[in-house]
C-alpha cells in the first residue's frame, strides 16, 4: 500500500547516524504510515550497506545509490523522482533536523499546504550552540536571499534544508540544483500557493562531520544569481 508520507534524506558518509535516525524516526512517526527513502552518493563509509542491512528488517525502508557525490539538492529531487507519495519531506541524516519535528510538518501538509519550512526563525525556533558570527553569516545569507529573491520571502528560513512539500507543486519545472540550497529553487520555481512553517532547533552534529565547504558558499551566490536570470515559472 502507497505510504502517507515519503521521508527523502540524501547521505554522504552518515554510516554512524543510519540507526539511530531510523530509530528516531520510528518513534516519532509511529502513528503513521511512512517510508524513508535515502539518496546516497557513493559513500566511501559503506553508508549505503548499513541502509541496507537495516532494510533487511524494515520493510519501509530504501535506498537509491548513485555514482560520485553529486550534490545534496539533486539527491533531493531524485529521492522525490522516486517516492512512492505525493506528500515529500526532506531531511539530513545526520540528526541536525529532529525526527519529533516530523509530525507536526506531516499534519500541515495533510491539511492543506503545499509547502512547509520546518524554521530556525521563529519564537520556538532556533540553532543551538552557534557562535555570534555563525548566526550573523546565516542572517546575511538569508538577507541576501531576499534582497536578490523576492520569492524567498514567503518563508522565515529560505535557507532550511527541513522541509516538506506536495510532489505535484514541482510539476513541469525544470529544475537546474546547485548545491545545498534546493528549497530556495523551490520557493522561487515551483507552483504553490500556500506555505506554513513549524518551528524547529537545528541542534550540534554528534557523528561524523559537516559537508559544507567554501564551494558551498559560492555555490549559494551562483545559484541566487542563476534564479534571478531564470524567469519564476508562473502558477498554472
Ligand atoms: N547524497 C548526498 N550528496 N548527500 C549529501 C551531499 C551530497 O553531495 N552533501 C551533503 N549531503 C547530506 C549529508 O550527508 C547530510 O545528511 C545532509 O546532506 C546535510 O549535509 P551537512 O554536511 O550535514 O550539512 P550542514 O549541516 O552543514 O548544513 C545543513 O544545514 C543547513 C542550515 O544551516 C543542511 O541541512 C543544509 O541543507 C541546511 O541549509
Ligand atoms: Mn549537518
Amino acid at each position: 500500500m502507497c505510504p502517507l508520507i515519503s521521508i527523502v534524506i540524501p547521505t554522504f558518509n552518515e554510516k554512524e547516524n543510519v540507526r539511530p535516525l531510523i530509530a528516531g524516526i520510528a518513534s516519532a512517526l509511529s502513528s503513521m504510515s511512512y517510508e524513508v527513502l535515502f539518496v546516497d552518493d557513493d559513500s566511501p563509509d559503506g553508508t549505503k550497506e548499513e541502509i541496507e542491512r537495516v532494510a533487511k528488517d524494515r520493510s519501509n525502508v530504501r535506498v537509491a545509490s548513485r555514482k560520485g557525490k553529486l550534490g545534496l539538492g539533486s539527491a533531493v529531487l531524485l529521492g522525490t523522482s522516486r517516492a512512492l507519495s505525493e506528500l515529500i519531506i526532506v531531511m539530513d541524516a545526520d540528526l541536525q533536523h529532529p525526527p519529533e519535528v516530523l509530525p507536526s510538518i506531516g499534519e500541515k501538509l495533510m491539511l492543506g499546504c503545499d509547502l512547509v519550512v520546518a524554521s530556525r526563525n521563529t519564537q520556538a525556533g532556533g540553532t543551538k550552540g552557534w557562535s555570534t558570527f555563525r548566526k550573523f553569516v546565516s542572517w546575511g545569507a538569508k538577507e541576501l536571499c531576499y534582497i536578490i529573491l523576492p520569492a524567498s520571502k514567503s518563508t522565515s528560513d529560505p535557507l532550511s534544508g527541513y522541509f516538506g512539500f506536495r510532489r505535484s507543486i514541482l510539476k513541469n519545472v525544470e529544475f537546474r540544483p546547485r548545491g545545498y540550497k534546493i528549497l530556495i529553487e523551490i520557493l522561487v520555481r515551483a507552483s504553490y500557493s500556500t506555505v506554513c512553517e513549524v518551528p524547529y532547533i537545528f541542534v550540534g552534529r554528534k557523528s561524523g562531520k559537516s559537508k559544507l565547504s567554501l564551494r558551498e558558499y559560492i555555490n549559494f551566490l551562483l545559484l541566487l544569481l542563476d534564479l534571478k536570470r531564470l524567469k519564476p515559472k508562473q502558477p498554472t
